[in-house]
């Protein structure tokens, strides 16, 4: 579904990433395939992977919008690179710390290499993206480069911020809609935002402008992680890949879990519980249903999504990008998996 947006960078995106990596030609050809493994560049046994495994949702977003402020997507090639490598850098990091077995429908690269070897693909990973982030010196002036530098450490420390919150979450029972909110402003919508402010920076080298891309990005992150909190709950197993209620069944606390939890003592009592069967699973439904979470959380992702579009009117963009950032956006909220 999200192919027609890569189609229009051509190959390019991922050969700029797989330069980043095939310069240093001195890993072992074992090491370098757990860094091309998790780009969907390689299988586990080292022989090439048939197509890339992300969506690539971020390095579009931000080639876009060098676009549509006025630039070309070429110069903001590297900045597309290093946030995509960032991005499954963090994937392969959070798959540990989530003990999750399975990513793209493929063992994690933890639970084919084991923890050690993962974290330290993982941080060789975080490197070559600032590596790629380094090759903006080519095209950008010294200043807008160092602008770019400083918006990107903070984005990671905030995606750090987000992370640790999540986890912290997890074996507490009293967490506001707000804390949540804070949480996944860090966690996914830091790194959106991000990519479309330095997309912009690269592409007109206006701060102000850039700054209503990045309102537009956090926004439309929010809305990203609340729309597959909604579908975690209710949607249908053939529109997200996977069983219905997977959230509930995994004990997650989700957005509409929280404001059921902050409702219901009975949807207290089941996730007081270590484990949850079918009934209680159909049970804690039922209860959310009663207590409006699914309106609640439907209104908020709205409410992002007519923030995002709000932002978006702002930046004063023009041009053919702004047709395909608006179909990227659509396709993002009818998205399937
Ligand atoms: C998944 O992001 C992790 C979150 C921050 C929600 P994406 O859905 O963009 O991941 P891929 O790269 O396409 O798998
Ligand atoms: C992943 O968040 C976010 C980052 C890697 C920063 P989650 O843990 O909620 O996402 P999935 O379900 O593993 O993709
Ligand atoms: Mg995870
Ligand atoms: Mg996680």
């Amino acid at each position: 579904m999200f192919n027609k947006f890569l189609e229009r960078y051509g190959s390019h995106l991922e050969e700029e990433m797989q330069r980043t990596v095939s310069r240093y030609d001195n890993l072992p050809a074992a090491f370098a395939t757990m860094i091309r493994y998790p780009m969907g560049w390689d299988d586990a046994d080292g022989t090439p992977y048939p197509h890339p495994t992300g969506k690539r949702i971020r390095p579009v977003l931000l080639l876009l919008c060098a676009e549509a402020a006025g630039g070309h997507w070429k110069h903001a090639l590297p900045a597309a690179a290093a946030v995509e490598l960032l991005h499954n850098f963090s994937l392969v990091h959070d798959d540990i710390q989530d003990n999750s077995d399975t990513r793209h429908n493929r063992p994690t690269v933890w639970k084919v290499w084991g923890q050690p070897l993962a974290i330290n693909a993982g941080d060789a990973m975080f490197a070559l993206s600032y590596d790629a982030l380094s090759r903006l010196q080519g095209t950008l002036d010294p200043a807008t480069v160092l602008s770019i530098w400083n918006i990107y450490n903070e984005t990671i420390v905030e995606l750090t911020r987000g992370q640790y919150l999540d986890m912290q979450f997890e074996t507490m029972m009293d967490i506001t809609t707000d804390d949540y909110l804070s949480m996944i402003a860090g966690k996914t919508a830091a790194l959106l935002a991000a990519a479309c402010q330095m997309g912009a920076l690269i592409g007109s080298g206006d701060a102000e402008k850039a700054a209503h891309f990045h309102t537009f990005g956090l926004n439309l992150g929010l809305a990203f992680q609340v729309r597959d909190d909604i579908l975690g709950i209710w949607g249908q197993p053939d529109q997200t890949g996977k069983s219905a209620a997977t959230d509930i069944i995994s004990r997650k606390k989700s957005l509409p879990v929280l404001f059921g939890l902050s409702k219901s003592d009975d949807l207290r009592k089941i996730y007081e519980h270590p484990h949850t069967d079918n009934m209680e699973v159909q049970q804690a439904v039922g209860i959310l249903d009663e207590v409006g979470a699914a309106d609640f959380t439907r209104g908020l992702e709205t409410s992002y999504y007519e923030h995002a579009q709000q932002a978006f009117a702002a930046t004063g963009a023009s041009g053919d990008a702004v047709d395909m950032l608006n179909q990227l956006v659509d396709a993002l909220f009818g998205r399937s998996h």
